[in-house]
């Protein structure tokens, strides 16, 4: 049956008159009734692990805007966690992990198929969501790629250019290739029960994608996405995939033929004309408006957004961000974006 909820058929490869909208990082502390709920939930972590709560989360932004699509509420480093790796969030810094640097911590770990239990609270708020979304709202589940999650997890926390992951994949590859492997299976796992329990679409965000570059990128950005969406396809071959290797540049370039992927979000750092020639002649797109607008409104953000909509009107595509919202956003112009987005004509 074909699809009527607007973000799915953009998935499709449908040109409509509007494209969908949805928002990286939607659901979070820009929000005031986000802040109310996380401190009611005590910290990040049980915000993920409570059901409820997790849904009260990711449908506020619903509420208050009327996006096209909800994501579901969690975190890529959940399944660090699932496989058994000590996990928690510095406020005000980060998430930190217990470190993978050698064969002896990477024995530790539990296998790819073993993660379900842990993450039991995950599929319950994916069911809630599918009941109690607007019939129009499209539910997306996600994880994180195998490269982006590897990365946090060999260095314990976020690192700006990845050298410990890179300095493992030179001096350690048999435990660096281990570890990728492993994660690829989790997240085969991870994303088919979400879909099992209602997700409509889901994304892979490899949000440190950029740092890997030539054979680096097709073996371990590009090759794990294709596993991933290979084997997803062949369980539900009717879901669409989204695949995000932020950053990637050139890499863009015939990244989802390569992959199989449905649609490739586009981070800012590429304009939309250039994206619209070389990764939409593909097939669908989202992106990519710099995040930073949704902090400084205003006419600058009018215009990016329309351009960014004129430029992609020839194709399939879904409005978003570059990458997530910031907490210093203001709510009211994600309001402006939408409106602008809904009243930009494309003839
Ligand atoms: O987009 C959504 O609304 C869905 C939920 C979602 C979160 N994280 C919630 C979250 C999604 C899809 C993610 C993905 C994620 N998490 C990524 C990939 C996308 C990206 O942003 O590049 C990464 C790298 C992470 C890991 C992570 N989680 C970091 C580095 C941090 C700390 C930095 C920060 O922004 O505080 C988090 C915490 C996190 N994940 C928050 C939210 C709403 C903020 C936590 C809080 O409430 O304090």
């Amino acid at each position: 049956m074909a699809p009527t909820k607007t973000l799915l058929r953009a998935l499709a490869g449908e040109i409509l008159p509007t494209p969908p909208i949805w928002m990286m990082r939607q659901a979070g502390r820009y929000l005031p009734e986000y802040r109310a709920t996380r401190a009611q939930a005590g910290d990040f972590l049980s915000l993920c692990y409570t059901p409820d709560l997790a849904a009260e989360v990711t449908l506020q932004p619903i509420r208050r805007y009327g996006f096209d699509a909800a994501i579901l509420f969690a975190d890529i480093l959940l399944i660090p966690q699932a496989l058994g790796a000590d996990l928690w969030f510095v406020t005000g810094e980060g998430p930190r992990l217990s470190t993978i640097q050698s064969a002896g911590d990477f024995a530790k770990l539990k296998g790819g198929a073993d993660i379900h239990d842990h993450l039991g609270p995950i599929y319950e708020t994916v069911r809630i969501l599918a009941q109690e979304l607007p019939k129009e709202t499209a539910l997306i589940g996600f994880a994180g790629a195998p490269w982006t999650v590897a990365t946090y997890m060999i260095a314990g926390q976020g690192t700006p250019d990845q050298a410990p992951a890179h300095t493992l994949m030179t001096e350690h590859p048999d435990v660096f290739d281990a570890l990728i492997d492993l994660l690829t299976e989790a997240t085969i796992e991870y994303l088919s029960a979400q879909i099992t329990a209602g997700a409509e679409t889901v994304k892979l965000f490899d949000s440190w994608a950029g740092s890997l570059k030539g054979d680096a990128f097709t073996r371990h950005a590009l090759a794990p996405a294709k596993r991933i969406i290979g084997e997803l396809k062949s369980r539900h071959p009717d879901v669409p995939i989204i695949a995000f290797p932020r950053e990637a540049g050139d890499g863009y370039i015939g990244f989802a033929r390569a992959t199989g992927a449905d649609c490739v979000a586009i981070d800012n750092s590429v304009s939309a004309t250039w994206a619209a020639k070389h990764v939409q002649s593909d097939g669908c797109v989202q992106g990519n408006l710099a995040s930073s607008h949704m902090v400084t409104g205003g006419q600058a953000l009018v215009d990016e957004t329309r351009a960014i909509v004129q430029a992609f009107q020839g194709g399939p595509h879904i409005f978003n961000l570059g990458h997530g919202i910031t907490p210093d956003a203001d709510p009211d112009n994600v309001a402006l974006m939408i409106e602008t987005v809904r009243a930009t004509e494309t003839v």
